[in-house]
């Protein structure tokens, strides 16, 4: 039940406006604080909108404004695109068309179309889907590869971690196999969860690796965003800069 509460004197407060949802004797299940937090997420309003299908659009956007990552024109490859808010905000970006797309993205959810992107419903750790990104792409290199990719947690943190850092690994190689000279690689990790073996790796391969931490992403969550630009190409491997950007 939806209870939109009112404070002593029928003032509203911002406070009092909150939604609050009552539950069978007053408990709350996880996803009764899941839908609470949905409801009363101003990022989600804003999206709602802006036209956008998810708030995390709004990290890629404050990524954008602090990181300078999309021109006109540049090639992207989406990784765990749906429901689409990046893909939106990158065809937005680069004046991507139909006629002419220069995004493609990848899920294993199926997903609306979006103008300007090709989307492939597969799962990116399956062995060809690397290939088939690369046919969709007519064989071009790609500006940037970029993956908000995440699986579901399964509550247990180690088994968690392990995935997380070998899906990150998977699209970091598959980063190195498709980027042009120049290009950018952006992924999802967890604080404290990217491994130094992996950000060694990535220094090498990119003139500069930050994390960053964008506002809409919530304070509570422990992700953050690796931003690695400058891609070296593959004979040029000497060391890279790195810093921590929140
Ligand atoms: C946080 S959501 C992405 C939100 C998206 N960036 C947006 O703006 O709408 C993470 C997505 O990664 C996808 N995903 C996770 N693992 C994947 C995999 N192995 N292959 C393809 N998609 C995957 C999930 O299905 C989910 O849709």
């Amino acid at each position: 039940m939806v209870d939109k509460a009112l404070g002593t004197g029928g003032r509203k407060s911002e406070k009092d406006l909150k939604i609050r949802l009552k539950t069978a004797k007053g408990r709350k299940t996880g996803s009764t604080k899941w839908l609470e937090r949905q409801l009363n997420d101003p990022y989600v309003a804003k999206a709602r909108a802006a036209g956008y299908r998810s708030r995390a659009a709004f990290k890629i956007k404050e990524m954008d404004e602090k990181h300078h990552i999309f021109r006109q024109g540049m090639r992207i490859v989406d990784l765990g695109a749906a429901p689409g808010g990046w893909s939106q905000v990158a065809a937005r970006a680069t004046g991507s068309t139909d006629a002419n797309p220069l995004i493609v993205g990848i899920d294993y959810l199926e997903m609306d179309p979006i103008p300007g992107v090709t989307l492939l419903m597969k799962d990116f750790t399956d062995d060809d889907a690397p290939s088939m990104l690369i046919a969709v792409m007519g064989g071009k290199k790609a500006d940037l590869v970029m993956s908000d990719m995440a699986w579901p947690t399964t509550g247990h943190r180690p088994t968690d971690h392990l995935r997380i850092v070998q899906l990150i690994e998977i699209a970091a190689a598959f980063a190195l196999d498709v980027l042009a000279p120049g290009g950018m690689f952006i992924a999802k990790v967890f604080q404290g969860g990217t491994e130094h073996e992996l950000l060694h790796m990535l220094k090498r391969h990119f003139k500069t690796t930050h994390h960053a931490k964008p506002p809409s992403s919530r304070s509570d969550s422990a992700e953050a965003y690796l931003i690695a630009k400058g891609f070296k190409g593959s004979n040029d491997t000497s060391p890279g800069e790195g810093e921590y950007d929140r």
